[in-house]
């Protein structure tokens, strides 16, 4: 691939073939696989294909799986040999959020450009270093904010910023997701807080607050609370099935970040007045929605 950069760090010519590199074959590591490949035929109109070229995760089954499943050329044990490949031009960081702020910081000084998952690292610091580590290295970015790019969202932002729907005063935003309803789900990283930082949070609020965010301006103020709804869950080693894994009998290890946070915030003014105020909520623990994100203003 040949880019281009410009001094603000956005590019401004790519083409040709772009050479994928993959860290993390778990869940959204496949996802990311398949948007990679559905790209010549989803925007044809930019004459851009991928090649996936290397694969990284620490479990080699998943390694194995990325080679022969997914159509890598290379699999390796260890992420750096998917930084130090030539051949690669764009990384995706799929890793649990440990690894976020190490990887990041890494691929940006390879300066490979990359495609990193959300929340972006365990804290805001963590979220900052890669940030200035991007920033200085002059590579593009993206963040797994996937939501705001649906057609029916960019087309309530138009309306907002059109001024068509009036001045805004209240939003109310939630994303309610299953994935731990059932008491005996499994622990997966996104559990514990060395691994993940906090829970529901950082995994769903988050996307939650980069919506709404997208579609009014900034937040200004917060309260918020958090609430962990099971306590103890059954243990599940890293690299193994997904986070939707429900174990009998397993020995149980304590939960240890939130399963539900709710906030109440206000929106910096805008042009049309005071900042609008609302509610946002998340929950993983919830009986019903599978993965629910609406929100209303
Ligand atoms: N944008 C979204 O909607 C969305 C949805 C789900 C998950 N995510 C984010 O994606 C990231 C990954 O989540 P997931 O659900 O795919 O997790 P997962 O548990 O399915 O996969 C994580 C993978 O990382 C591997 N791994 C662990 N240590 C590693 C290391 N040192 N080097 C390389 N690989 C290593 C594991 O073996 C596993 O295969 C998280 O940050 C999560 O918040 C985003």
């Amino acid at each position: 691939m040949t880019s281009t950069t410009t001094t603000s760090g956005t590019a401004s010519r790519v083409s040709g073939d772009i050479g994928v590199g993959l860290i993390s074959v778990g869940w959204m590591g496949k996802l990311h696989s398949r948007a990679y490949q559905s790209l010549p035929s989803v925007y044809p109109e930019l004459g851009l294909s991928t090649r996936l070229v290397h694969a990284a995760d620490t479990a080699a089954d998943r390694v194995a799986y990325a080679r022969d499943a997914l159509g890598y050329e290379r699999g390796s044990t260890d992420y750096r040999e998917v930084l130090a490949d030539p051949d690669v031009d764009v990384v995706s960081i799929c890793a649990p959020n440990i690894l976020h702020r190490e990887i990041g910081v890494a691929a940006a000084q390879a300066g490979k450009h990359f495609w990193i998952e959300k929340p972006v690292g365990r804290d805001a610091r963590e979220t900052g270093e890669v940030a200035a580590a991007a920033r200085a290295a002059g590579i593009v970015t993206s963040i797994g904010y996937n939501y705001r790019h649906a057609p029916a969202v960019e087309h309530v932002r138009d309306l907002v910023a059109q001024g068509v729907l009036g001045r805004i005063t209240n939003v109310r935003a939630v994303f309610f997701a299953g994935y731990a309803a059932e008491p005996k789900g499994a622990l997966s990283w996104r559990f514990k807080r060395e691994l993940a930082g906090s829970g529901a949070l950082g995994d769903l609020l988050s996307h939650v607050v980069d919506l709404v965010s997208y579609l009014i301006g900034p937040i200004a103020e917060v309260s918020a609370l958090t609430s962990t709804v099971y306590t103890q869950r059954p243990i599940l080693p890293m690299g193994s099935a997904t986070h939707f894994a429900v174990i009998e009998d397993g020995e149980l290890g304590p939960v240890e970040n939130d399963d539900y946070a709710a906030t109440l915030v206000r929106f910096s003014p805008t042009a049309q007045g005071p900042g609008p105020v609302g509610t946002l909520e998340a929950s993983r623990t919830i009986v019903g929605p599978q993965c629910g994100l609406g929100f209303e203003l």
